[in-house]
């Protein structure tokens, strides 16, 4: 038989387990969002080292901004000798307004749910070694003013989604692969060619609506 003072300890401990459960389950989204992508890249110069998942969010790291809520509007990892992979967990930076990771050695693809970072301003991902194609999930992101994907090595066709981005100002895709016609309606109307310059299988405007587009570019 169990005593009542036993199963009063009990009771308490199961008290005090319920109460430790929702830190250990829920997390902090945003930090898990971060701690995959560090899990994902390579760093030699360690400049992740301030990246600690166990504390309660990722605030304090170095290279990362919050908004006064406590959620992550920057992430500047810019120039930093990274290599290695995105993740699809930065998707769920929800209020993620600037993803600076430009001038690394980062290869594979874009995610496509970098499309789902609806709060986003600046997409930098040039001077890496990013490959595949660009998402055409990018055109869901309806505040995007910097779109800079040049100098990688994506390739198949600039997705038409990406010229409906009302906000887009300034895009670069030069020095990659990519191919088919250059979009020139909606957005990219201003967009100077220098942005597609060296992707020797892009087709000029000039050619729209010519029977001569790369029928070969999936
Ligand atoms: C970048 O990392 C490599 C090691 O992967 C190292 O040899 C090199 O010195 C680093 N470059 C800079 C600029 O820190
Ligand atoms: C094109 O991009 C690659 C990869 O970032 C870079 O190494 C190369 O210097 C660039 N070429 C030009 C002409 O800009």
């Amino acid at each position: 038989m169990t005593s009542p003072r036993s199963f009063r300890a009990s009771l308490l401990l199961i008290v005090l387990a319920a109460a430790a459960v929702p830190r250990a389950v829920y997390g902090n989204s945003e930090g898990d969002a971060l701690s995959a992508l560090r899990r994902s890249l390579s760093d030699p110069d360690n400049v992740l080292q301030s990246w600690d998942p166990n504390l309660v969010n990722p605030c304090t790291w170095f290279h990362i901004t919050c908004n006064r809520d406590g959620h992550v509007t920057r992430v500047d990892l810019g120039n930093q000798n990274l290599s290695g992979n995105l993740v699809p967990e930065l998707g769920n930076l929800e209020h993620l307004q600037y993803l600076e990771l430009y001038k690394n050695n980062i290869q594979g693809t874009i995610p496509p749910e970098l499309g789902n970072l609806k709060s986003l301003i600046s997409l930098d991902l040039y001077n890496n070694k990013l490959s595949g194609t660009i998402p055409p999930s990018l055109g869901k992101l309806k505040s995007l003013v910097f779109l800079r994907l040049n100098n990688n090595r994506l390739s198949g066709r600039i997705p038409r989604e990406l010229s409906e981005i009302p906000t887009l100002k300034v895009v670069d895709f030069s020095n990659n692969s990519l191919c088919g016609p250059i979009p020139i309606t909606g957005s990219f109307e201003h967009i100077p060619l220098e942005s597609f310059e060296k992707n020797p299988r892009l087709e000029g405007p000039e050619l729209m609506g010519l029977a001569s587009y790369d029928t070969n570019c999936d």
